[in-house]
């Protein structure tokens, strides 16, 4: 093959090959202080993509996760709804490398100060589907 032509089609390949997947993600669920449930208020909840490409362990591997969106607690019942999209780099061929997510929350339900509990394992589920797992099957915050 022309080595001109063989150039053309390695680069071809390369960009067309290398493609993301973008999901979007519509999520509800609500968290729980045993203790006290009042102490919900003022929480922030986190989405995080544990694996995206914008991340780039390479650049910043002290913080490999993106987080995709946030939301605040406003009320007792401890209900949040989270949206946003994240994608990922298909990095084999074909095969599609959906978005890890989890949540993560920041909370007053130990300590005045606040601490963050990262809820696991990942789950993948995405629009137009709801993921409402932690609707009947609260966030317990408690130590
Ligand atoms: C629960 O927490 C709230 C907010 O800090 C406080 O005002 C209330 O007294 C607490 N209730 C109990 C039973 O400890």
């Amino acid at each position: 093959m022309l080595p001109i032509l063989s150039t053309v089609l390695t680069i071809f390949v390369i960009t067309t090959t290398v493609t993301a997947s973008t999901e979007c993600v519509w999520a509800t669920g609500k968290i729980a202080c045993l203790k006290n449930q009042t102490l919900v208020v003022g929480a922030t909840v986190e989405l995080f993509d544990l694996d995206s490409p914008q991340n780039s362990r390479i650049k910043n591997p002290l913080d490999p996760d993106d987080k995709v969106a946030f939301t605040t607690v406003e009320d007792s019942d401890g209900i949040f709804s989270i949206e946003g999209c994240a994608s990922d780099v298909d990095w084999i061929p074909g095969i599609k490398n959906l978005p890890e997510m989890y949540f993560r929350v920041f909370h007053y339900c130990n300590k005045p100060q606040g601490e963050y509990k990262t809820v696991l394992p990942i789950w993948r589920v995405f629009v137009p589907k709801t993921y409402d797992k932690h609707i009947n099957d609260p966030i317990i915050l408690d130590d």
